[in-house]
């Protein structure tokens, strides 16, 4: 296909998505703020009015640097690998906690409802310190947010509405108690006043707690989908549970929890390889596509858990790189284990429903997996 292609147009700006390996890492590279290399494609939106308050803006997503540095610098420090590998036991724990129910469970299970999906949710809401019993509310406005064609559909606003009211008093609690945990620790940090405005403050809670919500159950799901659809692959790793890590970066290359990265700007007019990219134009990467790249991986439409190498982009590339890819990883890795080792026999019922895509633009998962 065409590697740099048009997706519509205002008259006056176009939008853009592209798909090759090379072209996406160069576009997430941007802004790279290298000396001397000037910032070619911003992530800050234009059309937003900076003054409103608003739970979508100021993301850390949306934001180029110095307020991008600043800002991930702030919650940095709870993601690095060496802090996420202590919640390894508690994440087992929870595991164990939903295979039991699911043992338990006269009904027939559903890998995503039963497991991937509260797995993750769980471990995010303890680390931010949000009642994980609000996890459908949670799960309810997230699917709203991510699945709105439009800011102004009337779900999506009243969806919206409920879930800043629920911070507003989840921050007023925790400012009157404070606990230890990643709210508490932020409030402080907009009380003393230089480090994190109000508007921030939301939206960095609104992000974690999408990003803890829509990804990892993709990557469980996925990555689980492709083992029952490789039953040659599916055996190594039964047979031997040190190939599971391979298998969840070969999950994330050949079937991407997160399709699309977020909207770049460009601030110039830019020649982009031989493509005329105007100031004010919009431009997204195909991460599942530039995942797919023959010109970069060999037998890249083949699901390989072998393979070497595997320099995927699943959580993008440059100063915008996944903050939470530590955890997901590490969540992805016991999740497998915990689930091999309790269901060694598990298979796919495909009687029961066969395995539906969510529509949802930007991700990639399934609805169900029975
Ligand atoms: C950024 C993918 C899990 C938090 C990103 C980006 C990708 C991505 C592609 C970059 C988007 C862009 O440049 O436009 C994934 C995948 C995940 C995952 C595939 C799971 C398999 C998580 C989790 C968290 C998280 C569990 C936290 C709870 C974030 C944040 C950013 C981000 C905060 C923005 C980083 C920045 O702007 O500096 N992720 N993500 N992600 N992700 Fe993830």
């Amino acid at each position: 296909g065409q590697p740099i292609f048009p997706m519509n147009s205002d008259g006056t700006n176009h939008s853009w998505m592209i798909t090759k390996y090379d072209h996406v890492k160069e576009l997430l590279k941007s802004p790279s703020f290298i000396k001397d290399q000037s910032k070619l494609f911003s992530s800050a939106s234009k059309d937003t009015e900076k003054d409103d308050f608003n739970i979508f803006q100021n993301m850390m997503l949306d934001v180029d640097p110095p307020d991008h540095t600043r800002l991930r610098k702030l919650v940095q420090p709870y993601f690095n690998p060496k802090t996420i590998k202590q919640l390894e036991p508690r994440i087992c724990e929870i595991a164990d906690d939903l295979l039991n129910q699911m043992k338990q469970k006269e009904t027939k299970v559903d890998l995503i409802d039963d497991y991937a999906f509260p797995l993750p949710i769980i471990v995010i809401s303890e680390m931010l310190g949000v009642p994980a019993e609000d996890r459908d509310k949670f799960r309810q406005w997230s699917n709203t947010i991510v699945s709105a064609s439009n800011e102004m559909d009337p779900d999506f606003m009243v969806d919206v509405e409920a879930f800043t009211t629920y911070l507003t008093e989840l921050f007023e609690q925790r400012k009157a108690e404070p606990q230890d945990d990643l709210v508490s620790h932020l409030i402080q940090t907009e009380e003393d006043g230089e480090q994190l405005t109000r508007n921030e403050l939301y939206s960095m809670i609104v992000l974690l707690i999408i990003a803890g919500h829509e990804t990892t159950v993709n990557l469980i799901g996925n990555t689980m989908f492709a083992l029952f659809k490789h039953p040659d692959q599916f055996e190594k790793v039964k047979d031997d549970c040190t190939l599971i890590p391979g298998a969840i970066e070969e999950g994330l290359r050949y079937y991407s929890p997160v399709d699309f990265s977020t909207a770049r700007w460009a601030d110039e007019d830019i020649d982009f390889h031989g493509q005329l990219i105007r100031r004010g134009d919009f431009i997204v990467a195909s991460i599942s596509s530039a995942n797919r790249d023959e010109e970069k991986f060999e037998r890249a439409s083949q699901f390989d858990i072998t393979r070497e190498r595997n320099a995927h982009v699943a959580f993008g590339f440059g100063i915008h790189f996944c903050l939470g890819a530590p955890l997901a990883r590490l969540e992805g890795k016991i999740a497998l284990e915990k689930l091999l080792t309790t269901f060694p026999d598990i298979d796919l019922n495909l009687d029961v429903n066969p395995p539906e895509w969510r529509s949802v633009f930007l991700l990639r998962g399934l609805d169900s997996l029975p």
